[in-house]
Order: C-alpha cells, then sequence, then structure tokens
C-alpha cells in the first residue's frame, strides 16, 4: 500500500485483534475466503432491483444474478425453509433492516411492541433515540427484576392493552433461550405480525442449538457478522404473501444498490456454516459461555438469571459499568458495559455484557475460560498491577494466531 499512514493504522488495529481477548458477545472474526471476498471486485457494480423478479436496473448482472441467487437458495437451505419463505439478501445491515420490515409491515403511528435496551432488546426495537420511536408508537416489554427473565404473562397483558400492529421477539443482551412459540401465541391473540429477531443466536439455531422461530414467525431478521461469523450484514426473512412489501421496504424504500461483495460473502458464510466443524463450533460457544459463567461465579461475581444458555452472560457488578469496562480496556480484555434489571441509566449502567463467540473463533477452550474469569477477578476486585495481567493476556493470545 502506497498510503503510509493508513497502511500503519491498518497494521496496529489487526495487531490489536490478535492481542486482545474479545468478550464483546455481537463481534466475531471472519474466516479468510470472506475478507478475500469483501474486499474483491464485486464490489465495483451497481445492480439496483432484484435477482429474482429479473429485474436489474442497471445492465451487466448476468453474474451478480446468479450469486443472490445462490445466496437465497443457501440462506433457506440453512434454516430448512419450504416454498412459503421468501428471502431478501439485500439488506445493509441489522438496523435497516428492522426498520425496513416496519415500513413493510406498519403504517406510521401504528404501535410497534419491542425489548426495551435496559432489557437486553436492541435500539431499532423502539427504543427512544432511535427512529423506530419516531416513526412508531411503542410500547416496550421487559424482563423481570428478580429473575432477569422475560415475563411472558406481562408481555400478553401489554399486548391486550396496546394492541401493537407487530411484536418484535429477540434481543442483544439476554443470557437464556426465548420461546418464540409463546411470542407467537400472544400475537395471534392480538392479531399483531410476530417478528423474530435473531441476530445474536442465528448460529445457534442454524445448528439446532436453540429453538427455531419461523414455524412461529410472519418475518425473521438476522444479522450476518455476529455467531453467524459472516461479513456486516443482514438478510430478511418472511412469509410468501409479504414478500412484495419487504421487497419494497427494502429497494426502493429504504436502500439503492446492493453490497454485491457483501452478498457473494454471505454465499460463502452459508457454505462454511453447512461444514460439520461449524455445529461443533456452535457447541462450544455454549461450552466455553457456561464454564467462564460457573468460573466468574466461583469468583463471587454475580450473574444475571444466574447463568447462561447461550453465547452470553451479564454481570451485575453494583457498581460502575464504564469504570470496569475501562479497567478491563487497559489489560486487553473488552467486554462492554450493559445494563442490568433496574438499571435506569444507559450510559452508565452497572452490568458488563460477556460472550464467547469470537475468543471460540480464536480456538480457545474451557481451560482458557476458567483464565479470563480469573483475570476479570484480579482486575475488577483484586485491583491487581495491569502491565503485569497486560502480558499475560497478550501472551495467551499469540498462542491463538487469527487466520488473516
Ligand atoms: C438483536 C440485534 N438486532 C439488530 C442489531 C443491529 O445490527 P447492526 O449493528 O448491523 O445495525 C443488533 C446489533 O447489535 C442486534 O444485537
Amino acid at each position: 500500500m502506497k498510503d503510509r499512514i493508513l497502511n500503519n493504522l491498518i497494521k496496529k488495529e489487526i495487531n490489536r485483534q490478535q492481542k486482545t481477548i474479545n468478550l464483546i458477545a455481537s463481534e466475531n472474526f471472519v474466516s479468510p475466503e470472506i475478507l478475500k471476498i469483501v474486499g474483491s471486485p464485486l464490489m465495483n457494480k451497481y445492480s439496483e432491483g432484484y435477482a429474482t423478479k429479473n429485474r436489474r436496473y442497471y445492465p451487466g448482472n448476468q453474474y451478480y444474478d446468479k450469486i443472490e441467487n445462490l445466496t437465497i437458495k443457501r440462506a433457506k437451505e440453512a434454516f430448512k425453509l419450504g416454498k412459503n419463505w421468501h428471502v431478501n439478501v439485500q439488506s445493509y445491515s441489522g438496523s435497516p433492516a428492522n426498520l425496513e420490515i416496519y415500513f413493510a409491515l406498519m403504517n406510521f403511528g401504528d404501535v410497534l411492541m419491542g425489548m426495551a435496551l435496559a432489557s437486553g432488546g436492541h435500539l431499532t426495537h423502539g427504543h427512544k433515540v432511535n427512529f423506530s420511536s419516531a416513526a412508531y408508537k411503542v410500547i416496550q416489554y421487559g424482563v423481570d427484576e428478580k429473575t432477569g427473565l422475560i415475563d411472558y404473562k406481562e408481555v400478553e397483558r401489554l399486548a391486550k392493552k396496546y394492541k401493537p400492529k407487530v411484536i418484535v421477539s429477540g434481543a442483544t443482551a439476554y443470557p437464556r433461550k426465548i420461546n418464540f412459540k409463546k411470542f407467537s401465541e400472544i400475537a395471534k391473540k392480538v392479531n399483531a405480525y410476530h417478528v423474530a429477531d435473531i441476530s445474536h443466536i442465528a448460529g445457534l439455531i442454524v445448528t439446532g442449538l436453540h429453538q427455531s422461530p419461523f414455524l412461529y414467525s410472519d418475518a425473521v431478521m438476522t444479522t450476518t457478522h455476529k455467531i453467524l461469523r459472516g461479513p456486516r450484514a443482514a438478510i430478511i426473512f418472511c412469509k410468501k404473501e409479504l414478500a412484495s412489501k419487504i421487497d419494497k421496504a427494502v429497494f426502493p424504500g429504504m436502500q439503492g444498490g446492493p453490497h454485491n461483495n457483501t452478498i457473494a460473502a454471505i454465499a460463502e458464510m452459508f457454505f462454511e456454516t453447512k461444514q460439520l466443524k461449524f455445529k461443533k463450533y456452535q457447541k462450544q460457544i455454549i461450552k466455553n459461555a457456561q464454564v467462564l459463567a460457573e468460573s466468574l461465579k466461583k469468583l463471587g461475581f454475580n450473574l444475571v438469571t444466574g447463568g447462561t444458555d447461550n453465547h452470553l452472560m451479564l454481570i451485575n457488578l453494583n457498581s460502575d459499568g464504564l469504570v470496569a469496562e475501562k479497567k478491563l480496556e487497559k489489560v486487553g480484555i473488552l467486554a462492554n458495559r450493559n445494563s442490568v434489571p433496574g438499571d435506569t441509566k444507559p450510559f452508565r449502567p452497572s452490568g458488563l455484557r460477556i460472550g464467547t463467540p469470537a475468543i471460540t473463533t480464536m480456538g480457545m477452550k474451557e481451560k482458557e475460560m476458567c483464565q479470563i474469569a480469573e483475570w476479570i477477578y484480579r482486575i475488577l476486585v483484586k485491583n491487581e498491577s495491569q502491565n503485569k495481567i497486560k502480558k499475560e493476556v497478550e501472551k495467551l493470545c499469540l498462542r491463538f494466531p487469527l487466520l488473516n
């Protein structure tokens, strides 16, 4: 690269990734194949329109049509979907994808019901600073303050009272299984669409380690860059009868030209999720999370819901999460501050969210989880020397080289 300034920054970032323990539950490391496809000449073209409809607004799309159709076919196979499901692979990312679904299924001013950010929901599930709450009347459900679990009776009570047009299930920080069937029953009772946002757990669903939402939803959205270990993007699935509304909402409703390089990388991602080792990887993510959770508990940490069923856990620190986040960052351990039940200030919450997808991709297993828990304890409770632990962290990371 001729640009020495940028080249230097990129090198430093790659070095940072290699030398830190990444416990951010929504992040991961993609394969060298995916890196190559995203940075390939596939990014050089406009192809507004859809391959499925044989309608593009630019010439020269014969190969992109094939790539988009292949990605759609693989997406359907991965989630074992029949003819009654439609797939749109053009969404730029999870946030626009959720807004596109709402745009397709609701009129402005209709009632949207989603999980509160403070309880583990995403901004696009109706948070007050997000476009979703500017465009729709929002009703938020939360978790039970004592158990930290979704209170389905309360969800039903709110749904019956406020009659939402769309109910969103799914979360960004919820350590337990989600009962999509129950959400579907509630949605049916009030004649609402049930939209499942499976961004965080899609890999577990593909491999049969979590209940699939497809029997119980009208639309499903997943990002592809988290537990699925694909490029930064999103996929929208919907019942066939909603296909035209969803496609129109994505293009021309909210987007222009699709990112063809990313769509091709999603096809590669589904090629990878079909391999036997992907199921082993997903099982290891859960095993690692459970060992990490147990180790943290043994060291005296208080976990929301007492543990985890999936890839993440929430530590209730009963103190400033931002301070803890910064202390850990200093030694090369990245975990984001997060609200825990009862918190009221999203910028100064009193918890930490800890996830295992990225470190499991690096190849870390149970032994390393016990070590990581110990470091967290030594930093946050014992206030031990940061320099010493930073060196230990780097040494461990270098034993698990990233494949770039
Ligand atoms: C559940 C959920 N939905 C949607 C999103 C938004 O995805 P993106 O960051 O790609 O816009 C996230 C991202 O963290 C998420 O966790």
